[in-house]
């Protein structure tokens, strides 16, 4: 074991060309320097799948995914965050680990792959409205017509948000982003009007279902507040998780996996040939565009990383779409090849913190892709290169994908 993590090569993971692409880079930091010292991110980065899945296994790493950069603010700006902050402390997986159990077990009855395919005609009626909506044009933009408005309808559904609000729920997710992010204080601020914005609404829907319970998940949540198992700001808190989460990711999952469609063609064709392949192209377009780039980690005490001793209070940063193009574990890595077999992919994570809602998205994708393919089989894309929203320094989403049919 050696300490001297800090004699390492320096890389500029912050340049504008890695944004764009950061596979090459990852691909040299994994091969010379595996734990390597990131001054920007005041943390280690983390590149190897073996790596990766120990970090994410060992209970002496806490999560640290929300507010990077909050120590680059003042105190006054700090305090002036106290609320989000205080909310976003509420949100499972950021709780001690009896509120986390606790948590995970009101919940995970609605995330199982038997309750989830229960939904599976709802989604796919959902998807069938939204491709009606757009049918007639011969064109969308699968962003906004399609990957985000589906699973937002979805979780909202599930949630019990009347349809009205879904709109909002849209912009209200855009603006919680920033705090997953090293954004600025006034993207932050933001991202606080949001969140108490969301959570008045969400109290006002918690009235309703104590006076008129239904068979929703927020009527679950009054249920056990009755018994005392949760307080309303907890319920509260983690609706705004549960919509934010349940819809951010998926939608870029969807986006994302059509681009890989479209970049590899002999793919696309045989998936069109072989549909049974869905899930595992699904399984494929999570390896190699799964919208989670990095987990962020602290560690609670001494603890090896790579084969190197950290000391407590050390953030490391977990690149999952380093560790999931490993050519230690994933042959030809850079390859998009849907019958991949195995395919041990961490886009969900691993472990105690693991992804609750990762039936859903399985689901949620494979039901529109599926229903892509039965009603628009021509679907062409209709821009030049992907127009990609950057996060430095490894995140990126697709702010539109534009297509003809
Ligand atoms: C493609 C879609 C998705 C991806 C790639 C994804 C990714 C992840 C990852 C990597 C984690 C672990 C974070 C960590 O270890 O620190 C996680 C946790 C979580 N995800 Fe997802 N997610 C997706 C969809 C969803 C959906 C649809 C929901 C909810 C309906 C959801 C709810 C959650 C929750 C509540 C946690 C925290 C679990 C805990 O702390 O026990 N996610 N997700």
């Amino acid at each position: 074991m050696s300490d001297s993590v800090t004699a390492v090569p320096s890389y500029d993971l912050f340049a504008p060309d890695v944004a764009a692409d950061p596979h090459p880079l990852l691909h040299r930091i994994r091969a010379e320097s595996p734990l390597t010292w990131v001054p920007e991110l005041d943390g280690h980065l983390l590149t190897r799948h073996s790596d990766i899945v120990a970090a994410l296994k060992d209970r002496r790493l806490a999560t640290a995914n929300l507010g990077q950069g909050l120590d680059r603010l003042s105190q006054a700006e700090r305090d002036e965050l106290k609320p989000v902050l205080r909310s976003i402390s509420l949100w499972m997986g950021h709780t001690n680990d009896d509120d986390h159990v606790r948590f995970q077990q009101l919940l995970k009855r609605y995330f199982t792959p038997a309750t989830v395919n229960g939904l599976r005609p709802r989604v796919r009626r959902l998807t069938e409205e939204l491709l009606d909506a757009v049918a007639g044009a011969g064109r969308m933009d699968v962003v906004a017509d399609l990957a985000y408005p589906l699973p937002a309808n979805v979780i909202a559904e599930m949630l019990g948000m009347p349809t009205t609000e879904r709109e909002r729920l849209q912009a209200w997710s855009r603006d919680i982003l920033a705090i997953f992010t090293r954004s600025d204080f006034e993207q932050l601020k933001q991202c606080q009007r949001s969140v108490l914005e969301m959570q008045d609404y969400l109290r006002g829907l918690v009235e309703q279902r104590r006076a008129e319970p239904r068979e929703d998940l927020l009527s679950m949540f009054v249920a056990a507040e009755r018994e005392g198992v949760v307080t309303e700001d907890e319920i509260v808190a983690n609706c705004v998780l549960l919509l934010f989460a349940g819809h951010e990711t998926t939608a870029n999952l969807i986006a994302n996996g059509l681009v890989l469609l479209f970049d590899n063609p002999d793919q696309f064709a045989l998936l069109k040939q072989r549909r049974e392949l869905m899930p595992s192209a699904v399984e494929e377009m999570l390896r190699c565009g799964g919208p989670a780039s990095t987990v962020v980690r602290v560690t609670t005490e001494p603890v090896e990383v790579a084969g190197h001793e950290l000391p407590a209070g050390r953030l490391v940063y977990l690149a999952m779409l380093a560790g999931n193009r490993d050519p230690e574990v994933f042959e030809d890595p850079d390859k998009f090849d849907i019958t991949r077999k195995p395919n041990r992919h961490t886009a969900f994570g691993l472990g105690a913190f693991y992804c609750l809602g990762a039936a859903l998205a399985r689901m949620e994708t494979d039901v529109c892709f599926s229903t892509l393919l039965d009603r628009v089989p021509d679907l062409r894309p209709a821009y030049e290169t992907p127009d990609l929203i950057v996060n430095p320094p490894l995140g990126s989403r697709l702010a539109t994908v534009d297509v003809t049919f």
